[in-house]
């Protein structure tokens, strides 16, 4: 079989991708580990930088990158995604709650580790996604590239991203 035609700079966007989806599953895993140790101090460190690597990579994804996918998919499947971006703020939001709390019970670590399990499928099903950047322009892909770069350089967290920027309610 022929070797499938994509623009040059695909490879290097499914690479930065798929890097960013690394950083962020395994912030999360060791966020469920934490949770499940009842490590508050360990919980705040590895919540807070999840939610400073998870800002700019969930704004421009619905800034630039789930939009161009609607060409592909159609809205209702972008629709989906948004809607998982939704829920991953919204239980973020509920497990800052619990790490602020002086102390954790049992039964809300097993609620946090809940809440983390809830959000790792997206991280997976988003890292599929760049298998249909390939079918974007070069310039599409680039336009991509830079609005990473700017969300990277403005450099707001989830919260604050979600709080002041995000057009969307979560
Ligand atoms: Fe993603
Ligand atoms: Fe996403």
């Amino acid at each position: 079989m022929l070797e499938p035609a994509r623009p040059p700079l695909a490879d290097h966007f499914t690479q930065v991708f798929r890097q960013e989806h690394r950083g962020l599953r395994d912030g999360l895993l060791e966020l469920s580990d934490a949770f499940t140790a009842r490590d508050l101090p360990r919980i705040r460190q590895v919540l807070h930088a999840v939610a400073a690597a998870s800002g700019p990579h969930f704004r421009y994804e619905e800034e630039s990158l789930y939009p161009g996918l609607t060409r592909i998919f159609g809205w209702e499947y972008v629709g989906k995604l948004l809607t998982d971006h939704d829920r991953v703020i919204t239980a973020a939001r509920r497990l800052v709650a619990l790490a602020e709390q002086s102390e954790l019970t049992p039964a809300e670590a097993v609620e946090a580790v809940r809440l983390v399990r809830s959000i790792l499928p997206h991280v997976s099903d988003c890292d599929g996604l760049s298998i249909m950047v390939e079918r974007f322009s070069e310039s599409h892909i680039r336009a991509v590239l830079e609005s990473r770069e700017m969300a990277i350089g403005d450099g707001h967290d989830l919260f604050t991203w979600a709080d002041r920027l995000r057009p969307r309610a979560a």
